[in-house]
């Protein structure tokens, strides 16, 4: 075989001009086989230079080498060409233009959001109590078992601990963190910081969130809000309590709504009171919101257990008081009769757009 058997050039350039003009990558794989895979005209005339002279066939060899390198490499930047603008055409192509689904009703009048029913029902809750003549406090919603259990007068492995079992945080303290599962904590740091700043006696408020292991039912939220009320002062009586009760529950759910206390233990109050309002699904006939009794538990209370006083360093000779604890999902959920307040956390705008 002579050179003239094979016109490596002319061979070279028809493969180039098919590369450049190939329009897509498997119009190029195509390509590839024709001008380079193993029945092609180049691969062939490589397997024939066993045929020629030694000089002939060094020569023809390496300009067949420089043929197919120069045809590889063309290869390869057309194809990242055409790779490149295939992408585009599918990112081009997958697009949603999002206003082309939106009806134009939402498009041109965005509608203007409002709190949640849970923050109306704090704000509200707080208003009521200012008029008190409360003021409003917060705290940690992490926090040590000193504030959640020991100070409050509930010892490692009293049995009180399993109403409020909760998560343990592992931040590499020494002592023990958890999230907290009641706002009374709180009572604790406002009789600390009054004791250390002198400024007895207190009335506050304090809400929050809190957090329990409780599966969610038409009743209870893993995590939930409380509002905490600490009265301390000089000849604080429960009669003081009861009546700051009845109060509250006129001003928050109007004239004749009718509410109890009945006797219940508290480790951090003695006596303690559990705080009962008629339900306001079945107007106390019974249902399954209020498991069939009638009555809808709101909250705890009670005097402030001289215990405690020890603990923040009070005198329980000068000083009383009283606390109470009421849930305010629990409250925004009777007021507007919500049968299973898991409706709170479920974000359906048709339920939250009502309040
Ligand atoms: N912290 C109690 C609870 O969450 C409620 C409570 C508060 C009871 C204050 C008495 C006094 O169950």
């Amino acid at each position: 075989m002579s050179d003239g058997d094979l016109d490596i050039d002319g061979l070279a350039a028809e493969g180039s001009r098919a590369i450049a003009s190939a329009s897509s990558t498997a119009g190029l794989a195509e390509l590839e086989t024709e001008f380079l895979g193993k029945r092609s005209a180049l691969t062939r005339a490589h397997r024939a230079l066993g045929g020629l002279e030694p000089e002939a066939r060094k020569e023809a060899g390496r300009r067949l080498n420089e043929a197919r390198d120069r045809l590889v490499s063309e290869l390869e930047s057309r194809r990242a060409e055409l790779a490149a603008s295939e992408r585009a055409d599918a990112l081009r192509a997958d697009r949603l233009d999002l206003t082309e689904v939106i009806p134009a009703a939402v498009r041109s009048a965005p509608g203007r959001g409002h709190l949640h029913l849970v923050s109306q029902a704090r704000a509200e809750l707080e208003d009521v109590f200012v008029g008190m003549g409360f003021v409003v406090a917060e705290g940690p919603e992490a926090e040590t078992d000193w504030y959640n259990f020991e100070a409050l007068n509930i010892p490692p492995a009293h049995p009180a601990r399993g109403m409020w079992d909760t998560m343990y945080l592992d931040l590499g303290e020494p002592e023990t963190v958890l999230l907290r599962t009641h706002t009374s904590p709180v009572q604790i740091h406002l009789m600390e910081q009054a004791v250390a700043e002198g400024t007895l006696p207190i009335h506050a408020v304090i809400p929050g969130k809190c957090f329990r292991l409780d599966t969610p039912d038409a009743r209870h939220l893993p995590v939930f809000n409380q509002i905490e009320g600490l009265v301390v002062d000089r000849g604080i009586t429960f009669g003081d309590l009861a009546g700051t009760i009845q109060l509250f529950t006129e001003a928050y759910f109007g004239p004749g709504m009718q509410s109890r206390l009945r006797p219940a233990y508290f480790p951090f109050t003695e006596p303690s009171a559990e705080f009962e309002i008629t339900c306001t699904l079945c107007l106390g006939e019974g249902c399954r919101t209020c498991s069939h009794t009638g009555w809808i538990e709101l909250g705890g209370c009670g005097m402030v257990d001289p215990a405690v006083f020890d603990a923040v360093g009070i005198d329980p000779a000068e000083w009383s008081g009283f606390a109470f604890g009421f849930g305010i999902d629990r409250l925004a959920q009777m007021r507007h009769a919500v049968p299973d307040m898991r409706s709170f956390l479920e974000n359906d705008i048709r339920f939250l757009s009502q309040f």
